[in-house]
């Protein structure tokens, strides 16, 4: 092969590089600029929201597709949490994209879990979320390893209106506060890629 057949072929793979990385949406170097004021809260490992008390959910690792979701939902103020909407309406779409990109790509390994009795009533669940709550569908939020405290919080949110969505809401309508804790405890005993952003 001459030196120019390699110089083509280089160019050609440089080329597609560049299309697939102008394809994914988000930017995660942009976001990790954008990233700095989330830190003080998601970097913070067991941070609390007070008022109610549960602790600031674990993002890094978590679907980037999702955290965009999220983000749009506080922004329109369709999901309640004052700070997050505060900290929601600075951001432009693409703003949203790079910084769930960042915090998408700080995953941790998935360690095996230790044995967790099966729960029955997760067993719906799963079929969205994943097995033992480690989702493999974008727009669906991984549980798996998440703090036991949002998952109740999230799942008691649902079941009142607080937060809206007509999937989960329809699934938490017909829980007990007992089966949301089961539940809750359930999903954040296994490991998942969730991490503290620290
Ligand atoms: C003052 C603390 C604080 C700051 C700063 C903060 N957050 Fe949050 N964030 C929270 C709390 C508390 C929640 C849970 C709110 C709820 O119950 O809906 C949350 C929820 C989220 C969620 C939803 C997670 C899920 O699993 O649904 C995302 C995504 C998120 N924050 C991203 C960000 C980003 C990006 C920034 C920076 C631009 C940021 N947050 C800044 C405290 C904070
Ligand atoms: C048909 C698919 C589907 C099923 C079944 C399902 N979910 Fe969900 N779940 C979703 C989607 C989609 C979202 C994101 C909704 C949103 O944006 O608020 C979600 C969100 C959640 C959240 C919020 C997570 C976060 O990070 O804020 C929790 C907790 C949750 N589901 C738990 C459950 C539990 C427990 C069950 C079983 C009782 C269940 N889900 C069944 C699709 C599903």
């Amino acid at each position: 092969m001459n030196v120019m057949r390699i110089k083509l072929l280089l160019a050609g793979i440089l080329l597609a590089t560049v299309q697939s990385t102008s394809m994914a949406a988000g930017n995660a170097e942009q976001g990790e600029k954008l990233a700095e004021t989330c830190l003080g809260c998601h970097g913070v490992k067991h941070y609390v929201n007070t008022y109610p008390t549960y602790h600031v959910p674990r993002i890094a690792g978590q679907h980037e597709t999702y955290i965009v979701a999220a983000l749009k939902a506080y922004r329109s103020k369709q999901r309640a949490h004052p700070t997050m909407q505060a900290n929601a309406s600075d951001l432009t779409d693409q703003n949203m994209e790079d910084v769930a990109a960042y915090f998408a790509s700080l995953g941790g390994e998935v360690g095996s879990s230790a044995k967790i009795a099966d729960e029955p009533l997760a067993t719906t669940c799963m079929t969205c979320h994943g097995t033992g709550g480690l989702s493999t569908i974008p727009t669906n939020p991984t549980l798996a390893g998440q703090y036991e405290s949002y998952l109740e919080q999230s799942l008691k949110a649902y079941r009142s209106g607080d937060r809206q969505n007509p999937i989960m809401g329809g699934f938490a309508s017909a829980l007990s506060d007992e089966d949301i804790s089961k539940l809750a405890e359930y999903f954040s005993a296994h490991n998942g890629p969730l991490r503290t952003a620290d």
